[in-house]
């Protein structure tokens, strides 16, 4: 089975050049830190375009699939602009991620609006910018989406989002299919749902069923089993209530490798099982269904790189020696949420010996604030460039300006080129929402 670049820890375009430094697509990283500062988020455009189009081989031998990239993994409007243009449509989860994409030019019949408590003004928003499917979690969702199309005059086709009781091993804040899930209809509720669909929300057009099951998945049967549930659940509900339900989307999860430890299937070989799963369920059940996926990481997190600068360092006696950088928790919240664990080189030393075992902190005023636990680099220095590998996904799109510190800039490279997509937040940024009433007076 052939490989995918989810299964490495770099950028396809990442070198040592000339100089002994770091390049990735032509850009020497030391360069990139030096013009646009640090932290800063790197993302190669030839990694995230090559990966579009492995998942678009992968599944070709589905015509019936529709990749949507799952925006909550990075949202930007160039990205997305990026991902748009290799054919991809879009899970989105907020207004914010709506409204991102749709500047970004995308056909909003390509989005899929989803989430567990969608609000009036962000359903009335999906319903104005005319999104293409709005996959409903809950009751009072229904009955909500159902009266708003009303009042709008506009009919909205759905797909109920369903748990279908399967356990993935990853970590238990990122499972989301096994049954005690906060997420969408458990099986004991779906016919209750269709009713109500069928008797009274005459605005809803039910077009199929929708699961998620997690993330950071390396297994691949849990894919079997997913359609195997999806599909025998569209046959029994078309039986029992006359319908003609014929898309299923299964979500997303495929794995990365962050580090050596990791070892996730390739896009084809999901690609495969999924594929099998459904030519058995088609052959049993004589229904084509259209197919969603919904990949955030294994899309955007290999092409994203994150570059730092190393400062001070501390050598506890008899104990660990910390170096710290100049970010660390609020730009990347992930090895303090999910114990998380990254891959990183000193950007201007990568081939010099790796005679140091250090911890990488971060500078936020937290014992938890720690990027890397011992990783063995050449001697770190203060000034030099620590890049941090597999930082596209969940990093930007989960950063805070904890400790009022200003977000990193995101820059896209390309064979030399190197373009500002995100700016770096400037200090009157922080402050442009804040006001002080009269009353506390002048000073
Ligand atoms: N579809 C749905 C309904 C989802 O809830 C998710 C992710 C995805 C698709 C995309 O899953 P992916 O292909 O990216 O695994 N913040 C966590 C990950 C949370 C994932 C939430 N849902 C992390 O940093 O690991």
């Amino acid at each position: 089975m052939k490989n995918s670049a989810n299964q490495n820890i770099k950028p396809l375009t990442t070198r040592v050049n000339e100089r002994g430094n770091l390049e990735i697509s032509g850009c020497d990283l030391t360069e990139l830190a030096e013009k646009f500062s640090t932290p800063l988020y790197v993302v190669d455009e030839n990694t995230l375009r090559t990966i579009c189009r492995e998942y678009k081989e992968a599944f070709a031998p589905y015509p019936n699939t529709r990749l949507l990239f799952a925006s909550k993994s990075l949202c930007t409007m160039a990205t997305s602009r990026i991902l748009a243009q290799e054919g991809f449509g879009f899970d989105v989860v907020s207004d914010g991620e709506m409204f991102t994409v749709h500047k970004a030019g995308v056909d909003m019949k390509t989005v899929l609006f989803n989430g567990s408590n969608k609000g009036i003004d962000e359903l009335n928003l999906a319903l104005e910018l005319g999104v293409g499917r709005i996959s409903v979690d809950n009751f009072l969702e229904l009955s909500l989406l159902n009266e708003l199309a009303q009042k709008s005059g506009k009919t909205a086709d759905i797909l109920l989002r369903i748990t279908p009781g399967i356990e993935c091993h990853t970590h238990e804040y990122i499972q989301t299919g096994h049954l005690d899930s906060k997420f969408g209809f458990d099986l004991t509720q779906i016919d209750s749902a269709i009713e109500l669909i069928q008797d009274e929300y005459k605005k809803l057009n039910l077009k199929g069923l929708h699961a998620h099951i997690g993330s950071q998945i390396f297994e691949t049967k849990v894919y079997k089993d997913e359609v195997d549930i999806l599909f025998a659940q569209m046959v029994r509900i078309n039986e029992k209530f006359g319908l003609n339900l014929d898309e299923l989307n299964l979500g997303g999860g495929l794995g990365v490798k962050y580090t050596n430890v990791d070892h996730p299937p390739s896009t084809f070989e999901i690609a495969d099982i999924i594929i099998n799963a459904l030519e058995e369920n088609i052959k049993k059940y004589g229904i084509k269904p259209v197919i969603y996926l919904e990949p955030g990481r294994s899309i955007v997190c290999t092409a994203g790189v994150t570059l730092y600068t190393i400062g001070s360092s501390k050598q506890v006696p008899h104990g660990t020696k910390y170096i710290a950088i100049d970010g660390g928790m609020a730009d990347n919240p992930r090895p303090s949420m999910y114990q998380a664990e990254y891959f990183a080189q000193i950007a201007n030393k990568p081939e010099k010996p790796a005679d140091e075992t250090v911890t990488v902190a971060g500078r936020y005023c937290e014992s938890g604030d720690i990027l890397i636990k011992n990783i063995t680099l050449p001697t770190p220095e203060e000034g030099d460039i620590l890049c941090v590998y597999n930082t596209g996904a969940y990093n930007y799109s989960m950063s805070s300006n904890y400790n009022r510190v200003t977000k990193p800039a995101m820059v896209l490279i390309n064979e030399g080129c190197a373009d500002i997509i995100v700016e770096r937040e400037t200090l009157e940024d922080l402050t442009r929402n804040d006001k002080l009433p009269q009353r506390l007076g002048e000073k």
